[in-house]
């Protein structure tokens, strides 16, 4: 009888290494392709290049393959009970990393029916991590970075971005990454903060730098980048403005815009009660919103209300009327702000959130309560956390340094070591020589 032989894939990046793995588990008899779903990918690297509908096209029409099925889980255990395999076959590059404890419960499983796990030598001299730099030399385009944001909430149940204020920041969180215990970490995107644009410029947060100014600095890291961005839109200015504002982001291939319920001169949250800040009626605030949702071009294109009950004192209960009110005028998504220590409001507001039948995409900006964990928010239904200043804030005071030792010392030899070496500048970015 014909043995049955499972193969679990991303195929993100299809080379030859795949096509070997294959061509081996042919041999072996009728290959079932369990191919990695989205969201079972992102739950240990970054989100695959390409949708699952178009891995699942190439995989299909592989010679060798007979059948495709979804793989939900980075598990195999779910697929394997119900195929019952006599056979596995992966690369032997599980072994080790993240991917190592996913290998043993294989072995474990296919014990109970005497299958049997078959690893085919890596392919050398085939890198998918050199595969996945030269995809994000080519770049990308508006359309597809657009789109990207709502295939990542799709496909995570958490993402993360940080401040951006210029192309070297937008390098900087493009190129990033770390391994952890729960694999790769990176972060999924770029907020392009009002604070750290007006900042980078020398200008208050005041909404004075104005949006064609700002669309340069965006111009800027779009450039050079190819990771979805979010952009502060203050508060949208006034409604008849917005609408030509949606227009030029979604041109741009910007993702989502968040505004504000505030109105008048708009001053940073952050100030709280400190300064004279008026919010928005919730009628016209849900006029802007409305506006901004028929202006828009794409179905891609998202708008998020941010909501400044919290910021303002006026209380949990008045946050969730407004969260209510704006999701039923279209927003796809609330970010709640707060400027407490602690994060026991928020948690409040995420759990009455979580009751609303309208619920959409929920963002937290855990700027001054930041002894809270992701998990901990994630746990509490946020989709997308927002670092919004980590970046400026850490460049700064090491250049207030720098600049002070130059002028203590009468040379720059004393800080050199708290800088990058000319060496490490000079090749940072390629191409320069
Ligand atoms: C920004 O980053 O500009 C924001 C967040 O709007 S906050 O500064 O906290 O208001
Ligand atoms: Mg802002």
């Amino acid at each position: 009888m014909t043995k049955s032989v499972y193969v679990g894939m991303s195929a993100d990046l299809v080379h030859p290494g795949h096509l070997n793995i294959i061509k081996k588990a042919a041999e072996l008899g009728d290959v079932t392709v369990g191919l990695l779903t989205d969201q079972a990918i992102a739950s240990y690297k970054r989100v695959p290049f390409m949708t699952f509908e178009q891995r699942l096209q190439i995989i299909e029409n592989i010679k060798g393959v007979s059948q495709v099925v979804p793989q939900t889980t980075l598990d195999y255990v779910p697929n394997l009970e119900k195929l019952k395999p006599d056979y596995v076959v992966h690369g032997d590059d599980w072994r080790e990393g993240v991917q190592k404890k996913t290998r043993q419960k294989v072995i474990d499983c296919l014990e109970q029916w005497q299958g049997e796990l078959i690893e085919v030598p890596y392919t050398k001299g085939i890198s998918s991590t050199k595969l996945h730099e030269a995809m994000k030399e080519v770049g990308t385009t508006p359309q597809i970075r657009l789109k990207t944001l709502k295939r990542y909430l799709a496909a995570k149940p958490l993402l993360r971005f940080l401040d951006i204020h210029n192309a070297l920041s937008g390098l900087i969180i493009e190129n990033v990454k770390v391994e952890t215990d729960n694999g790769k970490q990176e972060f999924d995107g770029m907020w392009g903060s009002s604070l750290t644009d007006s900042t980078a410029k020398g200008k208050p947060d005041i909404e004075a730098v104005d949006v064609s100014s700002r669309m340069n600095t965006l111009n800027e890291i779009l450039e050079v980048t190819t990771k979805p961005i979010i952009y502060d839109g203050d508060t949208g200015g006034k409604t008849e403005h917005f609408v030509f504002t949606v227009k030029t982001l979604e041109r741009l291939g910007v993702s989502a815009v968040i505004i504000e319920d505030k109105t008048g001169l708009k001053k940073n949250s952050l100030f709280g009660t400190e300064v004279e800040q008026t919010q928005d009626s919730i009628e016209n605030f849900c006029a802007k919103i409305q506006a901004g949702k028929n202006a828009q071009a794409t179905n891609d294109f998202m708008i998020i209300a941010r909501i400044e009950s919290l910021i303002l004192g006026k209380g949990i209960d008045d946050a969730i009327q407004r969260a209510e009110a704006f999701l039923d005028a279209g927003a796809d998504g609330i970010m709640i702000h707060s400027r407490e220590k602690a994060p026991d409001e928020i948690f409040e507001f995420c759990d009455r959130y979580a009751q609303l039948k309208n619920k959409k995409t929920l963002v937290a900006v855990p700027s001054s309560y930041n002894s809270v964990y992701e998990s901990q928010l994630q746990e509490r239904g946020v989709n997308i956390v927002i670092y919004a200043n980590q970046l400026l804030r850490s460049a700064y005071p090491a250049m207030v340094n720098t600049a002070k030792s130059i002028l203590e010392h009468g040379r720059s030899a004393e800080v050199d070591d708290k800088m990058m070496p000319i060496k490490q500048i000079l090749e940072l970015i390629p191409g320069g020589k």
